[in-house]
């Protein structure tokens, strides 16, 4: 495979977090936090960032760049005639189901830039806007539709290649939705439910936060980062021989971090100004802004642009998601590139339609008490992700080289990296041990106190 490399490393980082930040900040985050008791969950979450999620971006990163290839192959180079390349198959897997419900929000967003170019959220109260949300997106045909024209887009830019057209979308496309976002979050602070919204988002109550929030959290930060879905070994493979791993992985997950901070404090303080209900789902962002852009001086505007750059940031993200499978297609099961594009999306489009249907009325798409919709969801993020990444860390941490991992991140002793060893022991102990619990004890099999 041609492997063209990013321009530079700051178009390497831009690509990166174009493809962290996404739906995952701006439509799951807050609800996430919503749904499980506020700032308690924010606490924990940044936590388990700072100790699971960088370093397995770091490793992911690293294992990218090492062997220059896709994340079955990598492995299969690292470690030849061995199993770890079970994680890049789960990873693969795991994308291709997540890209069939996130391309159904993606459709969602494309329909919410016509709403807001027709004006349609003016004069209409918190109800009728929640309404105007349920009534969509359980519709039978309308949200298929978007999916498609989503689906189509992405196809089509993945078909041709990526990594370009990846970086200069998100060079301009990030730094203008952070501006936004933060324009969002100082109305909201500044709105009459502003402390209310802050508290519920900054306040740890723990006595909120269950067992089940620690999952969610641990999901969430690879869901964010876009880890265990082969993509950042991939995007590493592209890192320039100079680059430094350990700062663009910081750099990463401080941006990403930063725009869901920013979203949930721009959602929760419209949530308690308009009396509407934080633990309400995914429809969190769709219900509540579209309140609060008619409240703003150049509101129409600034609705517009908002839902326009949400359909970016997801397009940034579904390129990269796409890729996963396409470049496994093309890698590993030696198609055309056009070939692996058109079945894999096709292939995801099939199933997105029963993620889509399933938020209607037909409850005979609900698996476990879920909507097909939602057990996708945690399915992927809470189990998929987390699993896949952790056979990669166990790869990494006890049956791979630590000098090679050391020759790596320190460009081949030519680069100081003092962080080196607080990586080391979190990749080897701390985060597997961290995961191994959360995993059996949100299952059941250890008795939480
Ligand atoms: N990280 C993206 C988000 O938060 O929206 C989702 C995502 C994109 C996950 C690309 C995985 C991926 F490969």
């Amino acid at each position: 495979m041609e492997r063209k490399g990013f321009s530079s490393n700051f178009g390497m980082i831009m690509a990166a977090v174009g493809s962290a930040v996404g739906l995952g900040n701006i439509w799951r985050f807050p609800y996430i936090v919503g749904t499980n008791g506020g700032g308690a969950f924010l606490l924990v979450y940044i936590l388990i960032c700072i100790v699971i999620g960088v370093p397995i971006l770091v490793s992911e990163m690293l294992i990218g760049r090492r062997t220059k290839t896709d994340s079955v192959d990598c492995f299969k180079k690292l470690a030849p005639g061995k199993k770890w390349y079970i994680s890049g198959i789960i990873a693969v897997i795991a994308s291709f189901l997540i890209l069939s419900f996130y391309s159904v929000v993606a459709g969602w967003s494309l329909e919410y830039i016509v709403k807001s170019a027709g004006n349609q959220f003016v004069g209409k109260s918190p109800d009728e806007i929640s309404n105007l949300f349920t009534s969509f997106i359980s519709s039978p045909i309308k949200p298929i539709a978007w999916t498609f024209v989503f689906m189509l887009m992405t196809m089509v830019i993945v078909k041709s290649g990526v990594s370009e057209g990846i970086e200069k979308v998100s060079k301009v496309a990030i730094p203008v939705l952070l501006v936004i976002v933060i324009l969002l979050g100082i109305r909201g602070v500044t709105l009459a439910g502003g402390r209310e919204g802050l508290k519920f988002l900054f306040y740890p109550d723990f006595s909120k936060f269950t067992m089940e929030g620690f999952l969610a959290a641990l999901g969430h930060s690879f869901f964010t980062l876009s880890l265990g879905m082969a993509i950042m070994t991939t995007y590493g493979s592209y890192i320039p021989d100079d680059g430094n791993i350990i700062k663009s992985a910081l750099s990463i997950a401080f941006f990403d971090t930063l725009i869901a901070v920013l979203a949930g404090i721009a959602i929760f303080t419209s949530v308690f100004t308009f009396n509407l209900d934080p633990t309400q789902g995914a429809g969190l962002v769709f219900i509540t802004l579209p309140n609060v852009f008619p409240q703003m001086p150049g509101g129409y505007l600034f609705g517009l642009a908002f839902f326009v750059l949400l359909a970016l940031a997801a397009l940034t993200s579904t390129i990269s998601l796409l890729e996963s499978s396409v470049a496994f297609g093309v890698d590993s099961l030696k198609l055309s590139r056009k070939k692996a594009s058109f079945l894999a999306a096709g292939g995801i489009f099939l199933l997105s339609i029963l993620s889509s249907l399933s938020n209607g009325p037909d409850t005979s798409l609900h698996i476990a008490g879920l909507t097909f919709f939602d057990f996708l969801d945690k399915l992927t993020s809470n189990y998929m992700l987390t699993i896949a990444a952790l056979i990669e860390i166990i790869f990494l941490g006890w049956a791979y080289d630590k000098d090679a991992i050391y020759d790596e991140l320190t460009n081949h002793h030519s680069l100081e990296q003092k962080a080196f060893k607080a990586y080391y022991i979190a990749l080897k102990y701390i985060a597997p041990i961290a995961m191994i619990f959360i995993i059996l004890t949100s299952l059941g099999i250890l008795k939480s106190a």
